[in-house]
Parts: C-alpha cells; structure tokens; sequence
C-alpha cells in the first residue's frame, strides 16, 4: 500500500503567483527520474533474485517513486502548462537506460548495492525537503513534504535490508564508506543531467553533459540549507557504521557545506558563461 495516492494533494489550491521560475527546470528532471523507478526495480530483481522478501519491497518502492515522478509531472505542467511531460518523459527513456538484466549488483555485493540505495535515498530526502520549505507555492510545498517522508522510509527499508546482508557478507567500514561516497559523487553523472535536457532543452539541441549538469547544480544546490546537509551527514555515516553524532559528525557536515558551496558557485559561473 502507498501512504498517499496522487489524488490526496490539494491540486485546487495551486498559487501559479507563488511559482518560482528557477524551480521549475528542476522539478521537470526530478519527475523523469523519479518515473523511471521501475527500472531500478527490474534492477533490484535481479541483484536480489532469490530473496523474495527483498523483491516484493523493492516492487513496492518502486510504485511510490513512480508516483513521486507523476506527481512532480503534474504540478509541472501547472506551472509551465506548454510542457508536454509524456512527451519529454520518452524522450528521456529513448536516452537514458540502465542495465535491468543482471544477477549481481555493479557495487560488487548485496551490501554494497543496499548502501547504494541508502544514499540515494538520503539525497532525495534531503533535496525533498529542502526544496519544500524553499518554495511558496502551496501544491510544491505539499508534493515535497509527501515524497521527503517517503524517501525517509525508503532510507530505513534499504538500511534494514542492508544489516541484513551485512552480517553475511561482513563488508569493512571502510569499504562500506568508499562505495557510499563513490554513489554521492555520481549525482553529477547523466542520469539528473539528461532528465534535465530532456525536459528542459529543444531535441535541435545537442545533449552536453558539462552544461546540463551544471544548469541542473546550480538550481538545485542553491536550496539546500545547513541543517539538510548535517541530517544528511548523520544518514551517510549510520550506513556506514560510524557515529552520527558529535565531532565526526560535525566535521563531516562542515567539510561537506564547503564543497557544496564550492561546486554551487563553480557551475554558477559555468551557467552564467554558458548564457
Ligand atoms: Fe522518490
Ligand atoms: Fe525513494
């Protein structure tokens, strides 16, 4: 069962005074990437093929960030009611595919792809939440607190299924650290940046990756505040075993508020020159 179906926003109450332009190329690319959730399911099927507790739960994920997607899709064609989301949505699936016939995970353990998850589940939350408290606009506001709630429990649902898989597989704190932030850093990979092209660039237009994922950065970076990175922080290190309180934590939280205002105004000023 979802913990909310599409028709519990309050689509009436859209304020389109409350829009704020520079959201909406954002949200465009967040509601592709959250719609190809089943991908990752067929994925996840795969790695886990013989775990048919696991299997069921990540059906179900899957089902909530479809509709993660469908719901930011929709609150953006309100906004911007010219965009054609089916329509940017298959030009996005014709583009971008993930390999879904595998038996083992590309982190090379179960363990290894729960974490994975973990920490994407950790950026969506964060971003969700970020972005909700950021914008004005009533429907948004709504929408976001909405999938930031789901995203947490998505982050305990593969927390709890990666326990389990470590006290089999054993994998080192250290181990466990390297491919978390091995999967942090692949947010500037393709995925975001061609979802942002794709819902926000005409076809004439040639995909560039070091365009779209700064056009995509900048945006998105500039919403966050301390307070989601320190929460974030303390996700990252319980998926890896380490305490997520007190002077790690904080160290962590400041080193990581540094880089992201460094990478904020780098593809700031790589948008601004591109303009
Ligand atoms: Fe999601
Ligand atoms: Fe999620």
């Amino acid at each position: 069962m979802k913990h909310w179906r599409i028709e519990d926003v309050a689509w009436d109450h859209f304020d389109p005074a409350a829009v704020d332009r520079v959201l909406v190329p954002i949200v465009k690319a967040a509601a592709m990437v959250e719609r190809n959730g089943s991908d990752y399911a067929l994925y996840l099927n795969g790695v886990f093929r013989d775990d048919p507790d696991f299997r069921q739960a990540a059906d179900r994920w899957a089902l909530e960030e479809v509709q993660h997607g469908e719901a930011l899709g929709r609150w953006a064609m309100l906004a911007d009611p010219g965009w054609d989301y089916a329509a940017s949505f298959a030009r996005y699936r014709d583009g971008y595919k993930i390999k879904v016939d595998v038996d083992a995970s590309i982190r090379g353990s179960r363990t290894g792809e729960l974490i994975a998850r973990c920490m994407v589940e950790t950026g969506t939350s964060s971003y969700y939440s970020a972005l909700g408290e950021a914008t004005q606009e009533p429907v948004l506001k709504q929408i976001c607190k909405l999938i930031a709630a789901d995203e947490y429990r998505h982050f305990k649902l593969f927390y709890d299924h990666m326990h389990r898989y470590l006290q089999r597989e054993g994998l080192s704190k250290v181990s466990r650290l390297r491919i978390a932030l091995g999967r942090i850093t692949e947010s500037e990979d393709d995925e975001l940046a061609y979802a942002y092209h794709c819902g926000n660039e005409p076809e004439s237009m040639p995909y560039e990756h070091r365009r779209c994922i700064a056009a995509y950065m900048a945006r998105a970076m500039s919403f966050y505040r301390y307070h989601h990175i320190q929460r974030g922080i303390g996700m990252v290190l319980k998926t890896c075993g380490l305490t997520s309180r007190g002077a790690m934590s904080e160290i962590s939280t400041r080193l990581a508020w540094q880089y992201l205002q460094h990478r904020r105004s780098r593809f700031a000023r790589q948008t601004q020159r591109a303009a």
